[in-house]
């Protein structure tokens, strides 16, 4: 059996160290990906500094990997030897991301457009869905709780929210950057965000409208927000998940408002009304409750291969309805 060297926690809280560790063949519906790139995440260093999370040892951690697909499982038929992918990992085992092969769920695992480089991709998984899943989960199953919005990938999606404010705790983090990037496509604005001055002027340049310092007191914050819009706060997003964020967040929001929050509830329970929600979200694609709050665009084959393409553009320029059409080159006679 081959193997490959791995990063990984030893037993509860002891220090990282790397081995060799069997590289698994992919299970049906499976792929093996040699990782190019993995992303370091806030949870990674937590659950080795602080035990938390993970109770089976040892452990390799690294929740976001991009790479290449080296060999693919039986019946998966999205993907082929040599694709370029990013996906989240899921068991802090053979499907995470500090080492060289990881095994990817062909269900939840993404291509990697041209133009973006193996190091951009690993950035996305975590930071995505944590983003995406709090704010669009349809809300069936969601495990803690969802804004319930209509995603900007489905009709009527885009824009829709037009001219609702909205405030995201924490703009300049990973979360933080794919809430303020998703919110804009949906619509909303102003969008107002904190974070060191500093990465004022870049936030702005991916959907933030309004960049206000994360050091203001809460008296200052709530002023400066308020000088900005007087409207009422439907939708805030907090990628911070303090006691400070969640309870200025949560005082923020108006009746039938929701706070998504990326820990787990610091409200204070006499601040709690029922006509506010808050909840702490899940950002796991890889559990069957968050599966689908990521769909990608409905998809219709165009037969017969690269003859088959003229034909589709025909029905393209009349007109096709949230779908998108592709056609398969090696189906061609
Ligand atoms: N629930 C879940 O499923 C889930 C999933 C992923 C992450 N998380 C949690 O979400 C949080 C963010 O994760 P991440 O990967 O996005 O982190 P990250 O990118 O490492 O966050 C670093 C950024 O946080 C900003 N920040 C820190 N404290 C702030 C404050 N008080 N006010 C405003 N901005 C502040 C800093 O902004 P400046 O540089 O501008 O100062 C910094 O750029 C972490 O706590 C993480 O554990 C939860």
């Amino acid at each position: 059996m081959s193997e490959h060297k791995a990063l990984y926690v030893p037993e509860k809280q002891a220090p990282f160290a790397v081995k060799s560790v069997p590289t698994r063949k992919p299970e049906p519906g499976q792929l093996l990906v040699k990782v190019e790139s993995a992303g370091l995440a806030p949870v990674d260093w937590a659950i080795q500094a602080m035990g938390i999370l993970v109770e089976k040892y040892p452990a390799v951690l690294g929740m976001d990997a991009a790479g290449t697909v080296v060999e693919v499982g039986e019946g998966v038929k999205k993907f082929k030897k040599g694709d370029r992918v990013l996906k989240e990992s899921s068991d802090c085992d053979a499907f995470s991301g500090f080492q060289q092969y990881t095994l990817a769920f062909e269900d939840t695992t993404a291509k990697i457009p041209e133009n973006v480089t193996f190091d951009q991709a690993a950035t996305i998984p975590l930071a995505l869905a944590t983003s995406a899943i709090a704010l669009y989960h349809d809300g069936e199953n969601a495990i803690g709780g969802t804004c319930g919005l209509t995603p900007p990938w489905e009709e009527g999606g885009r824009g829709k929210y037009k001219g609702q404010p909205t405030v995201i705790f924490g703009g300049a983090s990973s979360v933080g950057q794919m809430t303020i990037e998703l919110l804009k496509l949906s619509g909303f604005g102003p969008i107002i965000t904190t974070a060191s001055l500093r990465n004022a002027e870049f936030l702005k340049t991916i959907g933030a409208t309004h960049v206000l310092d994360r050091n203001l007191s809460p008296e200052d914050l709530y002023a400066q927000i308020r000088k900005i819009t007087q409207e009422s706060f439907k939708i805030i997003y907090d990628a911070v998940g303090t006691s400070e964020t969640q309870n200025f967040g949560y005082e923020l929001l108006a009746p039938g408002g929701i706070l998504a929050a990326v820990q787990h509830d610091l409200i204070a329970p006499e601040k709690k009304v029922p006509e506010k929600k808050s909840f702490f979200m899940y950002g796991d694609v890889n559990v069957p409750q968050n599966q689908g709050a990521l769909k990608p665009i409905p998809v219709e084959v165009v037969p017969g291969g690269l003859e088959g393409i003229p034909a589709g553009l025909g029905k393209l320029r009349k007109g096709v309805s949230c779908v998108k059409l592709v056609a398969h080159p090696q189906e061609t006679a």
